[in-house]
């Protein structure tokens, strides 16, 4: 039996995970033992499969398990149909008893503190990080690969910047970007990304959605992303074995633990969903990954920030919104 407020310390941190454009697309109802997640459907872009969606769900979970684990508490996802849906519900048991872990506060912590840089990153790592990264246990039936030579470097660089020109250049897919870019023109929101953090150099004199929709430019940002992607000193991949839905759940919770380690180990994360998403793009990421059985389902870079400031807090929406029947 888990009293209201201790869920509610637990969503306070699920919600910190990252999503496609922070639409943050979680809802929930909760009982006394256990979660039922879903996707809200308010919040769904109208293109696109929902595998990144459902991704953003598992890593919601994970940082849900990372509060839980502090509190004694470990978290169960119920078997999930293999063929996914809008409406799938996902039911996630609580269980206590649940001695917390050497580094669980730490985990935790790193968990808060995360967020994504979309800046430039140093070109050295801090000795040791890329071998605590490859340690990061991975959810069964997914799996993580690092990419630092710098020829695979280059061509995850490419594919990012190939991702950024199609995202402006293909009409629907800026439309569908639009409502998540804010400026200091636009009302406040509790979703969506701010415009410093998507491109520091645009106007914060016009709406956000009329810089994506009118001003930005897929060259430029093309190329820009290239120059960060390749100038980052390592990349990663998610796979997970099947591309249905317990895959992207757990692909979203391996992904999570990525992040958040690398989050611990003082690193910055910006992620590409394109290469993934794109199919003139996927059979190339699949080469990255040395076509290693199963589906990629993310692309992201890793590094020590040149410019820390840039992780620029995106908003997120109360819980009371996403809780339902709170
Ligand atoms: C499945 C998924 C796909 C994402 N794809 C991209 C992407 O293609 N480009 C990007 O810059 N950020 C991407 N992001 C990161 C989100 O934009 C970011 O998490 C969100 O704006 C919230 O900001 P935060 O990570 O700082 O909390 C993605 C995140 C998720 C979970």
């Amino acid at each position: 039996m888990i009293d209201r407020e201790m869920i509610a310390t637990w969503l306070e941190v699920a919600c910190l995970a990252p999503s496609p454009h922070n639409n943050q697309p979680w809802a929930a109802r909760a009982a006394p033992d256990r979660m039922i997640l879903r996707l809200d459907h308010q919040l769904l872009p109208l293109l696109g499969p929902d595998r990144v969606q459902f991704i953003a769900l598992g890593a919601f979970i994970e940082n849900m398990s990372f509060a839980a684990a502090v509190d004694g508490y470990r978290l169960a996802v119920d078997e999930l149909p293999v063929v996914p849906r809008r409406t799938s519900e996902i039911m996630v048991r609580f269980r206590d008893g649940a001695k917390p872990g050497d580094n669980a506060a730490i985990m935790l912590e790193g968990a808060k503190r995360r967020r994504t840089n979309r800046g430039r990153y140093e070109s050295i790592l801090p000795s040791g990080a890329t071998e605590q990264l490859q340690a990061v246990p991975c959810e069964p039936a997914t799996s993580l690969t690092l990419i630092s030579g710098a020829a695979d470097r280059s061509a995850a660089a490419d594919l990012a910047a190939r991702a950024m020109h199609v995202l402006f250049s293909v009409p629907e897919l800026r439309r569908d970007l639009a409502p998540f870019v804010f400026t200091s023109a636009d009302a406040p929101r509790g979703i969506g990304m701010p415009i410093e953090s998507v491109n520091p150099a645009a106007s914060t004199k016009v709406p956000g959605s009329q810089w994506v929709l009118e001003l930005a430019s897929a060259d430029e940002e093309a190329e820009a992303a290239r120059a960060r992607f390749e100038h980052a000193p390592l990349h990663f991949v998610v796979s997970s074995r099947t591309d249905t839905l317990p895959g992207w759940i757990a692909g979203g919770r391996t992904l999570q633990r990525v992040l958040v380690m690398a989050t611990v180990l003082g690193l910055s994360h910006c992620l590409a969903a394109g290469p993934s998403e794109i199919p003139t793009l996927l059979p190339t990421l699949r080469r990255l990954v040395d076509n290693c059985e199963g589906r990629p389902l993310i692309l992201g870079r890793l590094g020590v920030p040149s410019f820390p400031e840039q992780a620029i807090a995106a908003p997120r929406r109360p819980i009371a919104d996403f809780l339902i029947g709170s």
